[in-house]
């Protein structure tokens, strides 16, 4: 584990024994509100701030069913600690943590804080409550057995499904009473210590393309006016509405008032906004239950589709976003699980109204993590199924191990705005980056230094299957560059170097180039690097006359590098 996080945590070492050994926490509602975790705009970047100090959140999510059973759990902690992880992501879900009408069981809960605690680990944990993937299944049985008072979604053939409908008080009501237990539970448990920072309101809600329930009440709000709080709102931010969902609109004729097929027009995406607009007011409630027992940050995960196609209509697809925020401003962050290819498109579509990007779910791509802290400013960063790749040695851990240590760096950058990230591959093997001063291009380009021995990762690691990997093996080249001053930069990175030049494609060349580490967010130079290591090629003479450098820095492939570069022009 990286110094700088082992040294932030102590700071928790105090509480944390005394939630350890049962001694009673003070009564966190009497703590100031801000030593909450919580968001705090910070510049330019919204950031999560834990115990005072902004923490890039470098975490991993376990499988649905791991955190039932904390014997199959006990392996894995340490793991996920020495894979350079400061956040698990871990459901909680409503059958076991309301068994019987309000009966409460937190064990599971208090054994994952402690488990977490032990190993140094934040937590973030994802309630499964009225909806996983559309579905119902974590509702407790007494909930399932009993449609009559809690019902379902009815689909346009007339049959029901087994997905809670949104439409009805009793339903969100139970979910919210259970929820607010749970936020009860941990402030009385974790209210000093932050072992919990975040929560993931329900996961992935929505329901199939392009349907909307048919229940009475559902069928009334369809023909009923849309609401005045969407449209004024519609209204008031035309101009800064996600294009999208302005276009959509306009299409159907722009109206300002009418039922939803007179606003947005007769076509089934007016049902997949009637649907958001609702499961958005359904989740708010929730969330604000939760957030008057415990206001930590809260945030919601979008099924975009996986790459075995489908998604779930009405949740917060990127045409739904301002739908959401509207509807629900008691949620925080709107998280992409991003499983496509694209990446960055997906990034980009949900760093937008004011909406800070957090991706709950992706693959442990260790580019796309670069991709999301540098161009996105990012809070942070989750792979799915990450306890079946708590490897060490995986491309991920290390990329996690140098951004665990350039931490500190990375989110004054973030705040300051000064931070881009690149990403090579064979599609795409150069590309220019420009960053204060001067431009760099980078190139996939060959490295003169052996790359250190290739990591293996464990059998069936790699790859990308559904509900797979947290780390896969490197297949692109990616950096994040910060400009630290004038003429100065920190850049990390793997597999690729960069020649540079100065404004307007001025003459510029190597002033000081070193390589180094960092311990509690300090920088420790080690090699100064010149000669053949600033060299990019030996045709350098010949380039210099046609006006290109030649000298510039490279980063080996493997685990991922921090260089300082000093640029001077000539
Ligand atoms: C997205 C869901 O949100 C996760 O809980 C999990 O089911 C993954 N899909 C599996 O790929």
């Amino acid at each position: 584990m990286a110094v700088s996080y082992v040294l932030m945590k102590l700071r928790c070492v105090l509480p944390c024994a005394v939630a350890l050994l049962g001694i009673g926490m003070a009564d966190a509602q009497s703590a100031p509100v801000s030593s909450i975790p919580h968001l705090e705009k910070r510049g330019k970047a919204m950031q999560m701030i834990v115990d005072g100090r902004p923490l890039l959140i470098l975490a991993g999510e376990l499988t649905n069913s791991a955190s039932s059973s904390m014997e199959y759990m006990e392996p894995f902690w340490p793991k996920l600690a020495a894979a350079n992880m400061n956040t698990v992501l871990a459901a909680v879900t409503w059958e076991l943590v309301e068994p019987e009408p309000g009966h409460f069981d937190f064990a599971l809960v208090d054994d994952a804080i402690r488990e977490a605690r032990r190993n140094h680990l934040h937590l973030i944990f994802l309630w499964f409550g009225s909806w996983k993937n559309a579905d119902s299944t974590y509702t407790p049985l007494w909930v399932k057995k009993n449609p009559k008072q809690y019902p379902l979604f009815l689909a346009e053939n007339g049959q029901s499904i087994t997905y809670l409908s949104v439409f009805k008080e009793a339903n969100w009501k139970a979910d919210a009473n259970a929820y607010a237990a749970l936020m009860r539970h941990i402030r009385e448990v974790d209210g000093e210590a932050h072992t919990v920072i975040m929560m993931q309101v329900e996961n992935e809600v929505g329901c199939p393309g392009g349907t909307r329930d048919q229940i009475s009440e559902a069928k009334a709000a369809f023909n009923a006016p849309v609401p005045k709080q969407l449209v004024d709102y519609m209204v008031k931010n035309k101009e800064n509405l996600v294009p999208e969902f302005r276009e959509y609109w306009q299409a159907a004729g722009g109206k300002t008032s009418g039922t939803w097929t007179e606003v947005f027009g007769d076509h089934p995406m007016s049902n997949e906004i009637f649907m958001a607009w609702y499961y958005a007011l359904y989740v708010d409630k929730v969330a604000k239950a939760g957030k008057a027992e415990y206001a930590l940050p809260m945030y919601i995960n979008v099924d975009l589709g996986e790459s075995i196609g489908g998604y779930s209509a009405g949740g917060a697809l990127p045409i739904q976003l301002n739908v959401w925020q509207q509807g629900a401003p008691g949620i925080d962050i709107i998280g992409p699980d991003i499983y496509l290819p694209n990446f960055e498109e997906w990034c980009a579509r949900y760093d937008r109204s004011g909406n800070p990007l957090w991706i709950p779910e992706t693959r442990g791509d260790a580019a796309n993590l670069f991709t999301a802290i540098g161009n996105h400013a990012a809070v942070g960063f989750s792979p799915f199924g990450i306890e079946r790749q708590a490897d060490a040695t995986t491309p991920l851990a290390q990329a996690y191990g140098l951004l665990a240590q350039a931490a500190p760096e990375v989110l004054e950058a973030q705040a300051k705005g000064r931070i881009k990230a690149v990403t090579l591959n064979a599609q795409h093997p150069a590309e220019t980056l420009q960053l204060g001063n001067y431009s760099f291009a980078f190139s996939m380009g060959r490295s003169r230094q052996p790359a250190p021995p290739a990591t293996t990762a464990p059998a069936g690691a790699a790859g990308g299957g559904r509900g797979g990997p947290g780390g896969a093996a490197q297949t692109s080249s990616y950096a994040i560059v910060i400009s630290t001053g004038p003429d100065d930069y920190t850049i990390l990175g793997s597999g690729l170097q960069a020649t540079f030049n100065g404004p307007g494609g001025s003459a510029a060349a190597v002033a000081k180039l070193e390589e180094g580490t960092y311990v509690e967010g300090r920088w420790i130079p080690r090699r100064r690097l010149n000669g053949d290591d600033i060299m990019l090629n030996y045709d350098a003479p010949n380039k210099a006359i046609k006006g290109e450098s030649g000298q510039g820095f490279r980063l080996a492939a493997g685990a991922p590098k921090a260089v300082h570069l000093q640029i001077y022009q000539y």
